[in-house]
């Protein structure tokens, strides 16, 4: 039996016009991801996942990945999960030349579903790790990574950048534009997250923002308007700007609003942080609903959140230098 864990993110920048080849820049955060593979004697695939939101909610299910699960909350949403599994266990199987091995796989995860945080990624990531350490197969960080681009790819229909699964991979703040990805130097930075305890469909929320840039001459400038904003914010980050961060966390949200991938309870949260004071505030991820960013070194994003209509929960989160790995 082995388990693997990797770490969940948030985008500081430029989601969505990375899937079109502008940079984007994810930071993993301190959640993380487990899953467990148990190889079996036929070449069958048994999932059981818990704990995949955050306020400790279990869903309890048990099955093969092709039946139907049977929960009260989320289906669709768990149903997304294994289908990012199969397409994990599937790499695996590739990579180590082991095209009938079966398993036994448990997923736990600190990080809720489609909201946000990274959790396909982080799940997919430390799925492949942990299937093909029980195969007995050592795979490099860049190949995990690769591999597990491909698996999102795959469930994603293709519409992924190899964005979420490298950052989760590798751990750290990282930059990524097209196929070049690699880490970057980044100072203490002060996440304050909010979760509204929904989630969005990347799916569909990545085909409305190609729609819009199809239509929309200035839909797609938009787009490249947050690439140049991605552009200087890595000088912020160099220079450990906060303050120019936030500015242009704000600015980001504002653009990924125009591209209609905010909601109500994502901007009530947003606006929450940045009359407490935060520096700046965003929607984190593919957006629809799920998580915002803000960054604040003080207690005031945090217990505004709490108050915040729409609001389950507010966290600080910390960076997470540590990608995958074998727990
Ligand atoms: C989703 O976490 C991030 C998106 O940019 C999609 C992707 O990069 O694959 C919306």
């Amino acid at each position: 039996m082995t388990t693997a864990s990797a770490p969940g993110k948030v985008y500081l920048f430029g989601e969505h016009a990375v899937v079109y080849g502008e940079p984007a820049v994810p930071s993993a955060i301190s959640r993380r991801a487990r899953v467990t593979a148990e190889r079996r004697a036929d070449s069958r695939l048994r999932v059981h996942a818990e704990d995949l939101s955050l306020d400790g909610f279990t869903v309890e299910y048990s099955g093969e990945t092709d039946s139907t699960p049977d929960v009260d909350v989320s289906p669709g949403l768990v149903r997304a999960a294994m289908g990012y599994v199969d397409a994990a266990v599937s790499q695996a199987r590739e990579a180590t030349d082991a095209p009938e091995a079966g398993f036994d796989i448990t997923i736990e995860s600190e990080i809720p579903l489609g909201a946000g945080l990274g959790s396909s990624a982080a799940v997919v990531v430390a799925g492949i790790e942990a299937a093909t350490r029980e195969l007995g197969v050592e795979l490099g960080t860049e190949e995990i990574a690769d591999r597990a681009y491909r698996a999102e790819h795959e469930v994603q229909e293709g519409q992924a950048s190899r964005a979420d699964t490298f950052c989760s991979a590798t751990g750290g703040a990282v930059r990524v534009e097209g196929e070049d990805c690699r880490a970057i130097e980044a100072p203490d930075l002060p996440f304050v997250i909010g979760f509204d305890g929904g989630a969005g469909d990347t799916g569909e929320l990545v085909a409305g923002v190609r729609e819009l840039r199809e239509r929309y001459p200035f839909a797609a400038s938009t787009v490249e308007t947050i690439g140049d904003l991605v552009r200087q914010g890595e000088r912020a980050l160099a220079e450990g700007d906060l303050e120019e961060l936030g500015t242009l966390m704000d600015f980001n949200h504002g653009l990924l609003s125009s591209l209609g991938v905010s909601s109500r309870s994502l901007d009530r949260m947003v606006w929450a942080a940045r009359d407490a004071g935060a520096h700046g505030a965003k929607l984190t991820g593919a957006g629809g609903g799920g998580c915002i960013v803000a960054l604040d070194p003080t207690d005031g994003t945090e217990s505004a959140l709490g108050f915040t209509p729409g609001c389950e929960e507010g966290f600080r989160a910390e960076l997470d230098d540590e990608g995958v790995r074998v727990e």
